[in-house]
């Protein structure tokens, strides 16, 4: 896929700081880590990861707006242009060396995001997709998969940590979820979830309690690779009801039906 300068510089970045995690996952134990809050993290690895980025990205693009999710927001210049980065998705898994986390970068433009980059350094994937212009992972192109019986469909999401107020309607999701599929995974890094169900591996993926950030790079991933993405409860604002659904073509509607019924 021929990207925009955007996009090259968006996939410069997330390798750059990928290479450096890479380093970092290494030698895990010796990173310095404190908790944000009960069951969040954060590590030297996640700082150095997000200052990488902002210099490449902010560097090249000064006049863009900045939503990061360890130094927070900052207005730019071009208010209609802001890129939306986790350094460091699966934070947890990462500092437990579970090798599944990634780093998610965002383009947005006027509230929409334009073109998305999740790189899963630790398996060297790099997924990227551009509006309109298709989503790939490395070289291939991706597809949503075709499932279309929910008792074969496998799900993921993110069960809320650390005595988040959207622990019980996710229990409760689960409850009514998991007797009518093949599985729901809970693999802790919300950008790969989306990732994956872009690439067919899973067929929908929800999470109530999940910041931009999260999000983001992963939400046009599956649109660009011929899914749907939305908020649980309708009419609402994804970003701000931090609460989504994901699905293949044949399985998003009665995903939906199943979470709002609950919501
Ligand atoms: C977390 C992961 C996890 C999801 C949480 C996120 P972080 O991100 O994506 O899968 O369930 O909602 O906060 O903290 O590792 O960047």
């Amino acid at each position: 896929m021929q990207g925009s300068a955007n996009l090259n510089l968006m996939i410069k970045a997330a390798r750059k700081a990928g290479r450096s995690l890479v380093k970092d996952f290494r030698e895990v134990e010796n990173l310095q880590v404190s908790a944000k809050g009960p069951g969040d993290f954060v590590s030297k690895a996640d700082r150095e990861a997000e200052r990488i980025i902002k210099e490449e990205l902010r560097g090249a693009r000064p006049t863009y707006g900045w939503l990061g999710e360890e130094t927070g927001e900052e207005a730019g210049e071009d208010p209609t242009r802001r890129w939306i980065v986790d350094p460091l998705d699966g934070t947890t898994n990462f500092l437990h060396g579970l090798p599944h986390w990634a780093v998610s970068i965002a383009l947005e433009h006027k509230g929409e995001v334009v073109a998305g980059v999740v790189f899963d350094a630790a398996k060297d994937e790099l997924y990227y997709a551009e509006k309109g212009l298709g989503a790939y992972m490395n070289e291939s192109r991706l597809r949503v998969s075709g499932r279309r019986h929910m008792i074969e469909a496998i799900f993921a999401t993110g069960v809320p940590f650390g005595g988040r107020s959207t622990l019980p309607a996710t229990l409760q999701d689960l409850a009514r979820l998991m007797p009518v599929c093949a599985g729901v995974r809970r693999w802790g890094a919300a950008a790969l979830d989306l990732a994956y169900v872009a690439s067919g591996r899973y067929d929908g993926y929800w999470e109530r309690g999940i910041n931009a950030w999260d999000m983001a790079a992963g939400l046009i991933l599956v649109k660009e690779a011929g899914g749907f993405v939305g908020p649980v409860r309708e009419g609402r604002e994804i970003f701000e009801s931090g609460a989504v659904i994901a699905g293949n073509a044949e399985l998003y509607d009665p995903l939906c039906k199943i979470l709002r019924e609950a919501a």
